[in-house]
């Protein structure tokens, strides 16, 4: 069945072959046509071809759906109280998450997919129709395993993150623990996991030891992506370039040698900016104009978690980032669509163009400037999902008579 989405103000493609040759290749006056679950002709709305159904957008804006390159929703329980606290002038450190991890190894199976699930509708809700998910908060073979089969019931992107921290009970033998994550773990593991990810940071793991797990994982089978440079500068960017992965995340004390390095490898390895950890752990924001014209890939993504940053908005870390963070409108929104599917490798997902993945969402908004312009607001009218409407969707897809 084909559907044509018409009445389009702006709508954003990610395909440069179209508008002004901007990035965002934006056509006004806009029509697309989605069959089945991809979609199948994009372009001025009076040349649209003919389809089964019609959709009136009426003159708002349609952008792609966001792609969520990083996301940590398998845990248990809440750290709010670690939250006021760091708003009162605590520090963020590596260490509050082992209270999240006691509380995912008590909690039950239901409970841990129903947490999951709930935080998975939050993302669509929010015009996420592609994320990654991560373990992390099980931390023995059992737990992370566990964490990785929920994660696998709501999206393909699972990367497993053995090397989030030292565990309590081997804090005195981190040795045993890197063996096990690189053996045992990464074992049970790995065929539930696309990814492997290490926590490179002050109070987590080291480069070298980052290095060796990420080595491991890639003999396993698995992809690396990185977490470095969040709480300091770290020789993890470095590492995560030379080790070919497809993502950096935070780069928030990225030094000027580490950008170049980035922007020599922008078809490999993504620099991914997570605006809801700085917010949330009250820390420096990176700039990233830097990142932008020395020529790296960029990519936004929301970094859900209960410790640095508990938001699935894709519209607040817009608007965090073309606040805080330097960049344009535009770059922003390209960096949470198109940057996202570049750092999870998808091809299918990102772009609005013949052959891709249908997933698009509709703004309450004659223009995509204003996720970034009205902050807080609710933009996000309708998700379509690989063609499919949110189940909350309140526009009717008239029958064409
Ligand atoms: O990406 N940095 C490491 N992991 C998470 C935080 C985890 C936590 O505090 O629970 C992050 O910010
Ligand atoms: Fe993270």
């Amino acid at each position: 069945m084909t559907v044509l989405y018409t009445d389009i103000g702006e709508l954003v493609t990610n395909d440069p072959t179209h508008g002004d040759g901007g990035p965002l290749g934006i056509i006004t006056d806009a029509a697309l046509v989605v069959d089945d679950s991809e979609i199948a002709w994009v372009g001025h709305r009076t040349d649209a071809p003919d389809a089964d159904n019609r959709v009136s957008c009426a003159g708002t804006s349609v952008i792609p759906g966001f792609v969520d390159s990083h996301t940590h929703l398998v845990f248990a329980g809440e750290r709010s109280a670690e939250f006021a606290a760091r708003m009162s002038g605590q520090p963020y450190g590596a260490g509050g998450i082992a209270s999240t991890v006691a509380a995912t190894r008590a909690a039950d199976y239901a409970t841990l997919l129903a947490g999951v699930q709930r935080l998975a509708d939050e993302l669509l809700r929010a015009g996420v129709t592609t994320f990654e998910c991560k373990s992390g908060y099980g931390l023995t073979v059992e737990d992370e395993a566990r964490s990785l089969r929920i994660a696998g019931m709501v999206t393909d992107e699972t990367t497993f993150l053995g090397a989030h921290v030292v565990p309590a009970e081997l804090r005195d033998d981190r040795a045993a623990y890197i063996d096990l994550v690189t053996g045992p773990m990464l074992q049970a593991c790995a065929p539930h996991a696309r990814w492997v990810d290490v926590f490179c940071d002050r109070g987590a793991f080291d480069v070298d030891e980052a290095r060796h797990i990420l080595s491991s994982g890639i003999a396993a089978g698995l992809t690396p992506r990185l977490h470095a440079g969040q709480l300091g500068p770290s020789a993890g960017i470095r590492l995560a370039v030379e080790l070919g992965a497809a993502s950096v995340d935070h780069c928030t004390y990225a030094t000027d040698d580490d950008v170049q390095a980035l922007a020599g490898v922008a078809d490999t390895t993504v620099a991914t900016l997570l605006p809801g950890a700085e917010f949330s752990t009250r820390a420096r924001y990176p700039d990233a104009k830097r990142f932008i014209d020395a020529g790296a890939t960029v990519a936004l993504a929301t970094d859900c978690n209960p410790g640095s940053s508990f938001t699935t908005s894709m519209p607040f870390c817009i608007a965090v980032a073309v606040r805080d963070m330097n960049f344009t409108p535009a770059q922003a929104l390209w960096a949470a669509t198109a940057g996202g599917a570049a750092a999870l490798r998808r091809s299918d997902v990102g772009v609005l163009a013949v052959g891709r993945r249908a997933d698009f969402v509709r703004l309450d908004a004659p223009s995509y400037l204003h996720l970034a312009y009205r902050p807080g607001v609710p933009l996000v009218r309708d998700v379509v999902k690989a063609g499919q409407h949110l189940p909350h969707s309140y526009n009717k897809v008239e029958s064409r008579s």
